[in-house]
C-alpha cells in the first residue's frame, strides 16, 4: 500500500435526508429519501492514511479510541474489501484534522468520511471513480456521499438493494452561483439523539414519516429547477419547507426528538423579520440547535451583523460554495 492524504469539504443539505431504507447488511446505510446539498468553502477534513505496524486513529492530533476509532477502522475494512485485494487489510495509521468552526457543533461526519474514503482508496491503490467512492463514503455516513464534489450536489435515493445506485453526483460546480451560507451558532444543550438512532425512531414511531418520505422527491425536483435558474426566493422556500417538514417528523416521534433550543427559534424569527425588511435569508437546520441561513453574497455581511445581535447567538460564520476534494499519494 501507499501513503495518501485527502482533503474533503463539509456540506449542508438544502433538501434534507432523514430516514433509512431497510438493507441487508444494515451498514449499507441506504437513505429513504434523496437530498441536495451545498459543499462549503474552508470547512473541511484533512485525512492521511499510511502503512504502520498497527492500526491507530488520531483526531485533531489526539489519539482516539473506543467507538470513534472503531468506526474509522471498520470503514478502512470496507474500502479494502471493495478494492477486492486478496488477504488481510494492511494495518494503517489514520490521522484526521477537522477545520470546522471552533464554536463547534457542526457535524464533521460528512467531510470526515469523505476524506477517509478518498485517502484509504488511494492508499489501497483503488480507483473505481468518484461515483463509486461516493457510494462507499455513504456507508460511513449518508451525508459524506455528498462531500465527494464541490458546489451543489445531489444524492439519489436509488432503488437497487445493493445500494450501488445510491450515490451522489454534482449538479452545479462551485463557480455556478456565488451564494453564502451563514452558520449561526446558538447555545448548545445536551444533544437530543444521534442521527442514526433518531432516524430509526422517526421511522418506527412518527406518523409524519410516511408523508415525509412520499413528498421528498417533489421537493428535490423543484429545488433542482430553482437552482438551475439561480432563483433564490424559490430555492429558499423549498429549503425552509424541507427543513420544517423534517423537524416536524422528528418532533412527532415518540419520545419526541427536539434538536432546537430557544435561541434556535429566536434566530429563525429574526431571519423572517429581516426578510420582511428586504434582507433575503432562508433558514435550515440539522440535528442540532444551530441555524444555517442561505442568502445572496451582497447581503451576507449585513445579515451576519444583524444575527450576531440576537441574544443566545455565539458566533456567525459566513461561508461560500466549496471546491472538489483533493487527493495526494506518496510512495
Ligand atoms: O449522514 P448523517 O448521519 O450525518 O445524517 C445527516 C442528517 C441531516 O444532517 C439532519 C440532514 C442531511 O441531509 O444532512
Amino acid at each position: 500500500m501507499k501513503s495518501a492524504r485527502a482533503v474533503a469539504h463539509t456540506n449542508i443539505a438544502l433538501v434534507k435526508y432523514w430516514g433509512k431504507r431497510e438493507s441487508s447488511p444494515a451498514d449499507l446505510n441506504l437513505p429513504a429519501v434523496g437530498s441536495l446539498s451545498l459543499t462549503l468553502d474552508r470547512l473541511r477534513s484533512e485525512t492521511t492514511v499510511a502503512p504502520a505496524d498497527q492500526d491507530s486513529f488520531h483526531l485533531n492530533q489526539e489519539p482516539a479510541s473506543g467507538e470513534v476509532a472503531a468506526k474509522v477502522l471498520r470503514h478502512l475494512d470496507r474500502v479494502w474489501q471493495a478494492a477486492g485485494h486478496a488477504g488481510a487489510r494492511p494495518t494503517c495509521e489514520v490521522r484526521s484534522h477537522n477545520y470546522l468552526p471552533t464554536a463547534a457543533g457542526l457535524a464533521s461526519s460528512a467531510s470526515g468520511f469523505a476524506a477517509l474514503t478518498l485517502a484509504a482508496a488511494a492508499a489501497f491503490e483503488y480507483d473505481p471513480g468518484r461515483p463509486a467512492l461516493s457510494a462507499l463514503a455513504r456507508r460511513g455516513s449518508g451525508s459524506a456521499a455528498r462531500s465527494l464534489w464541490g458546489g451543489f450536489v445531489r444524492l439519489d435515493r436509488g432503488v437497487l438493494p445493493d445500494g450501488s445506485d445510491c450515490r451522489a453526483y454534482p449538479l452545479q460546480p462551485q463557480s455556478f452561483w456565488d451564494v453564502r451560507l451563514l452558520i449561526v451558532h446558538t447555545e448548545k444543550g445536551p444533544k437530543a439523539i444521534g442521527s442514526t438512532a433518531g432516524m430509526q425512531r422517526s421511522r418506527d414511531t412518527s406518523p409524519y414519516y410516511g408523508p415525509w418520505v412520499d413528498t421528498s422527491e417533489a421537493d428535490l425536483a423543484a429545488a433542482e429547477a430553482a437552482l438551475a435558474a439561480r432563483d433564490l426566493p424559490v430555492l429558499g422556500d423549498i429549503l425552509e419547507h424541507s427543513c420544517f417538514k423534517m423537524h416536524a417528523c422528528m418532533m412527532a416521534s415518540r419520545p419526541p426528538i427536539v434538536y432546537w433550543r430557544g435561541a434556535t427559534l429566536d434566530v429563525i424569527h429574526a431571519v423572517w423579520r429581516l426578510r420582511a425588511e428586504g434582507l433575503r435569508g432562508y433558514v435550515t437546520s440539522d440535528a442540532g440547535p444551530h441555524v444555517k441561513v442561505l442568502c445572496a453574497e451582497d447581503q451576507a455581511e449585513e445579515l451576519a451583523v444583524r444575527l450576531r445581535a440576537v441574544p443566545g447567538v455565539h458566533a456567525v460564520d459566513v461561508v461560500g460554495p466549496g471546491p472538489d476534494p483533493t487527493v495526494e499519494v506518496s510512495a
